[in-house]
């Protein structure tokens, strides 16, 4: 019989194949793939491609643009996106850290070179919570920052409310749809807003998404807010998406605390995020990495022959209601809850595979399986990537990664203490705050405003998307 991991479902094989009704779905010979948790927990996909259809309605906005133009202003918002900074100047001025107010121009740039990496990202996060969540049916779906619509394109059957600040991504955004009905290819039920309501009056909706928007919000207050908001504005899922570099990692990890913060007797079991208080979190973040397939005019825009690249991202999940609690009879959903997910590409060596997760008891842990532990497992973990739950315990004792000090297991869990009836409470260990501590969390607040600058004001350049205008077709290549 093939050995089976008790961790995984505490059943046979057979036993579990016959509960969760997996018996005979994969006729593939053994040799050939992964186990039935390995498959389940995959997270990487192929390499994403835009729908054509969506290119081809990018392809025509462009076609009417200056391209050296749309290449510089390309340049200047992968600068602003990935927090360099200094990404022009004004006369000798430097233009220093800020956050780019979506125009014309910038929204030109953004579909010619950035949202193919940003679909991308959503795709892969979306097909996982699909495969996870197989039962999910959603009909409603409210996008936070849709910017083009990009996570609108995922799917055509929901009814999307896409909220966007910026006139021109919402002009850009309804152009694009325009084109893809005419093409016959229609996203029919969306509604697109500048803002997002809120309050006792406000819809609810069965998904709330935002995708690399949070980090673009200026101040913490309104990151808080907008959270606040879009919590309340879900009925099931929040799904947030932002760039797989530390500041946006930073970014979904306060916002993850702030939601379990506010949910915790919902989410009693959900721990600290282990990542966010190792000791080494300058030099590793969680996030993860899609292939996408380089549309032409992206590689136009760049300057690049080659014709895929890598999207980095950070994401997290969260759902309203109790946790799934894994009982012997329980299926995939809830065992995997269990499982640990890889956070950096496994180390394979000779007769062992070095696996780094985040383990679901909270901690940062170093597995290592060696073949000696057998044959499912062994291949598995040969077969496991970057991003992938892993469903096997290690045959030996997992090594832990330093947190912060101070960080007790209590800590972790979230301190138990008592609310004004008496009654027990979770406390969570981040934002407790002292008059010295709130001090502190305000000069930190102005420290980490920004403003909202135009490229018009960067390079004095006046431009709409119908005028073209030339720019300075710098030879220089970056990568988001
Ligand atoms: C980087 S784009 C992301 C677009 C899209 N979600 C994607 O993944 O490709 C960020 C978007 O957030 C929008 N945004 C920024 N601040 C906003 C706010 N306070 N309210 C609504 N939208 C905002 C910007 O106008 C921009 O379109």
């Amino acid at each position: 019989m093939i050995p089976h991991d008790d961790r995984v479902t505490g059943q046979t094989r057979e036993q579990y194949d016959a509960n969760t009704g997996a018996e005979g779905l994969d006729d593939r010979p053994h040799h050939q793939r992964g186990s039935k948790e390995m498959d389940y927990g995959r997270k990487r996909i192929g390499q994403v491609e835009m729908p054509r259809a969506v290119q081809d309605a990018i392809r025509a906005i462009l076609d009417e643009q200056d391209k050296s133009l749309v290449r510089t202003d390309a340049l200047r918002l992968y600068g602003s996106l990935s927090g360099s900074g200094d990404v022009g100047s004004k006369g000798d001025k430097p233009v220093l850290a800020h956050i780019l107010e979506y125009g014309y121009r910038e929204s030109t740039a953004y579909i010619a070179a950035i949202a193919p990496t940003t679909y991308s990202a959503i795709k892969n996060v979306l097909e996982e919570v699909n495969r996870r969540i197989p039962d999910l049916q959603p009909k409603t779906c409210l996008d936070f920052g849709t910017g083009p619509g990009t996570a609108i394109w995922y799917e055509r059957q929901l009814r999307y409310t896409g909220i966007d600040a910026s006139m021109s991504m919402l002009e850009t955004a309804e152009e694009i749809l325009g084109s893809m009905a005419t093409a016959g290819v229609a996203i029919p039920n969306v509604t697109f807003k500048p803002f997002l309501s809120h309050g006792s009056q406000s819809t609810k909706h069965d998904v709330v998404i935002s995708a690399f928007t949070l980090s673009e919000l200026t101040t913490p207050a309104l990151r808080k807010s907008t959270l606040e908001h879009l919590w309340d504005s879900t009925n099931d899922l929040l799904i947030l998406i932002d760039r797989g570099t530390p500041s946006g990692f930073k970014t979904l990890a306060e916002a993850r605390e702030q939601i379990l913060g506010l949910d915790l007797d919902r989410c009693p079991h959900d721990k600290v995020c282990p990542m966010y208080t190792s000791l080494a979190r300058d030099s590793q973040w969680c996030h993860f990495s899609q292939k996408v397939q380089r549309p032409d005019f992206l590689r136009k825009t760049k300057h690049s022959k080659e014709n895929f690249e890598d999207s980095k991202y950070t994401y997290v999940v969260l759902r309203k209601g109790a946790r799934p609690v894994f009982t012997p009879t329980s299926d995939m959903f809830a065992a995997s809850h269990l499982w640990s997910r890889i956070v950096v590409p496994p180390l394979k060596k000779d007769g062992h595979v070095v696996i780094d997760t985040c383990a679901a008891n909270g901690y940062l842990e170093r597995i290592i399986i060696p073949k000696s532990q057998g044959r499912i497992p062994y291949r598995d973990a040969r077969k496991a990537m970057w991003g992938d739950l892993f469903p096997h315990a290690p045959k030996n004792k997992p090594v832990r990664k330093d947190t912060v000090k101070n960080m007790t297991d209590a800590d972790r869990e979230g301190d138990e203490a008592a609310d004004e009836d008496g009654k027990s409470i979770k406390r969570r260990p981040l934002g407790v705050g002292s008059e010295a501590l709130q001090k502190r969390a305000k000069q930190k607040e102005k420290k980490q405003s920004r403003q909202k600058v135009s490229l018009d004001q960067i390079d004095g350049t006046k431009s709409s998307r119908k005028g073209k205008k030339g720019g300075k077709d710098e030879d220089v290549f970056l990568e988001l």
